[in-house]
């Protein structure tokens, strides 16, 4: 297998090229709806409303469909590994059922969207798999086809897949689907564009001030004005309701190798056996399929050698596919939300005006396809019957699931406190490898410090401008990334990705 793949290229972001930037907004411009992040979640609200006659404006900081989104796996599916046998024990029945029918008619209402508006996305019908191949666990999955049957899915326990290695069960859900999610939402963005609506990129939201109307603000000073906001940046940036003290981080890695159209399974894989493994392909070049294999989930900015995880991904494609030449690697991340469920509704308690599209737990997908048409439903004035389900200020969730409420709690402590608590002698900066980072101490303050590969120094601070939890250096992907929340920086300090709002700062070395 070729080791020398390039860093940090999504096969889909460099198969469906970007075009112009939308505009930035003018200063003081009125609309209906804003929404805040241009992600799956964020265009399929804002073509919702367009459809229903809203006139919107989408706000995104980078390119449309550029973050979380255009790092994907892609698959459309309401089996979610394992939820729905948990769902009815930690709810109900009835809690498992309405999460099966919105997540399944959110695959089907995309096809239907792809139809109609005739979009190029390589849409392909499939059937996806939750497997194992511990015998230990297969009552695990036998209760979970059962659960999902029972949820409404078309679901049965199997042990016949089309992986090249046997398996000791599987949860087998048919009538799913596959796409190529940047070429589908370009397309949904040129339709909003179509339907009145206006789309900014390279413009970060900065403030948000509820009210009538609610009033935005942007990195570069201009105010942005809307009926209704929706706030669908991922990690939520404007935050009252203190989400993140239900969310917790989770990134992921990504490789892709062509591999001949005989050998290619046609389902869509996922266990949780092995820190994660989740296997798709996708049509590719030369009759050739892409293989795509996802795992090795940590804690982004936990200090974890990324580069190793990589390779154990790679030493696993190897092994079951055979010898490989790796195309494509990258690594994204995701937010679990303490009960497993999504956070999609009302902003906070108080809220009548803003909402939140969040917590996805590696399925937003089907989860922001879902998240659009609940949000254009509430703002529409229409309540679906798993509005509560999802709505972000429901009771008892925290008790429900205190334990992981408390881990969550207990591991930003842990950075808060324990990290500031560690010894101040650390490497010098004379020791920092080109292509490596460290935080070094310098008169005293902790200090983020990138050499780069022509050997010059970068220096920020190494406090997450977020809520102060202490940064560290992914070697693999040359970013500074925060434990607390997710927070990721370049070498630079720039924002990668939220929940921060404001660049790491500059440090004299
Ligand atoms: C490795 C991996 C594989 C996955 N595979 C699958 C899969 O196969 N199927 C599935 O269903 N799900 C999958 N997921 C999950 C899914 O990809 C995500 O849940 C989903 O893409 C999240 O979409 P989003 O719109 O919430 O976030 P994003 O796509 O990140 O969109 C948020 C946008 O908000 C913008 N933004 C942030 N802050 C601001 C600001 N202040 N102002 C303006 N804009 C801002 C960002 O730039 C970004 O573009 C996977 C996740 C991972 C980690
Ligand atoms: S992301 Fe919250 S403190 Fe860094």
């Amino acid at each position: 297998m070729d080791e020398q793949a390039a860093l940090h290229r999504s096969y889909w972001l460099e198969t469906a090229p970007a075009g112009e930037p939308g505009p930035p907004p003018a200063d003081g411009l009125t609309v209906d709806v804003a929404v805040v992040g241009g992600g799956i979640a964020g265009l399929s609200t804002a073509w919702e409303l367009a459809r229903d006659g809203h006139r919107v404006a989408v706000l995104e900081a980078g390119r449309l469909a550029a973050g979380v989104t255009g790092y994907t796996t892609a698959k459309l599916t309401a089996q979610h590994t394992l939820i729905y046998d948990k769902l009815r024990r930690t709810r109900d029945a009835e809690a498992a059922r309405l999460y099966a029918r919105s997540q399944y008619e959110a695959v089907r209402h995309a096809g239907e969207i792809a139809a109609e508006l005739g979009i190029e996305c390589e849409w392909e019908e499939s059937t996806a798999y939750t497997f194992t191949r511990q015998a230990g666990r297969v009552d695990e999955l036998r209760a979970e086809a059962e659960a999902a049957r029972e949820a409404g899915l078309p679901a049965e326990f199997t042990t016949d897949t089309d992986l090249p290695f046997p398996v000791a069960g599987a949860v087998k859900v048919t009538d799913q689907a596959q796409f190529h999610p940047v070429k589908y939402l370009r397309a949904l963005a040129e339709d909003i564009r179509r339907r009145g609506g206006t789309l900014h990129e390279n413009t970060r939201v900065t403030g948000l001030t509820e009210g009538e109307p609610c009033v935005l603000t942007t990195e570069a000073g201009a105010e942005v004005k809307a009926g209704a906001v929706v706030v669908a940046t991922h990690y939520p940036v404007f935050d009252r309701a203190l989400l993140f003290t239900r969310l917790s981080p989770r990134r992921e890695l990504v490789i892709a190798a062509p591999i001949e159209a005989e050998a290619a399974p046609h389902g869509m894989y996922i266990t949780p056996d092995e820190n994660t493994r989740s296997v798709r392909t996708a049509p590719y070049t030369d009759g050739k399929r892409l293989l795509v294999i996802t795992g090795e989930h940590f804690t982004p900015g936990a200090g974890e050698d990324v580069e190793e995880r990589f390779g154990r991904l790679v030493e696993w494609a190897g092994r079951h596919f055979g010898d490989l030449r790796l195309s494509h690697r990258w690594a994204t991340q995701d937010n679990d939300s303490t009960d497993t469920v999504p956070l999609v509704g009302p902003l906070h308690q108080g809220s009548r005006h803003a909402y939140v599209a969040t917590g996805f737990g590696g399925w937003g997908l089907s989860g922001g396809i879902m998240a659009g048409r609940l949000l254009a439903d509430l703002i529409g004035g229409r309540t679906p019957e798993w509005s509560g389900l999802y709505d972000p200020r429901r009771l008892g969730s925290v008790v429900r699931e205190g334990g992981e409420f408390l881990k969550n709690q207990a591991k930003v402590a842990k950075h808060f406190v324990g990290d500031r608590l560690t010894s101040m002698s650390g490497p010098g900066v004379d020791e920092i490898a080109p292509g490596d980072g460290a935080i070094v101490h310098v008169d005293g303050k902790r200090t983020a410090v990138y050499r780069d590969e022509a050997g010059a120094l970068h220096a920020v601070s190494a406090r997450c401008t977020h809520l102060g939890c202490l940064v560290a250096f992914n070697r693999a992907e040359r970013a500074w990334e925060c434990p607390c929340h997710g927070s990721r920086f370049d070498p630079d300090g720039a924002v990668v990705q939220g929940p921060a709002l404001r660049p790491l700062e500059p440090r004299e070395l």
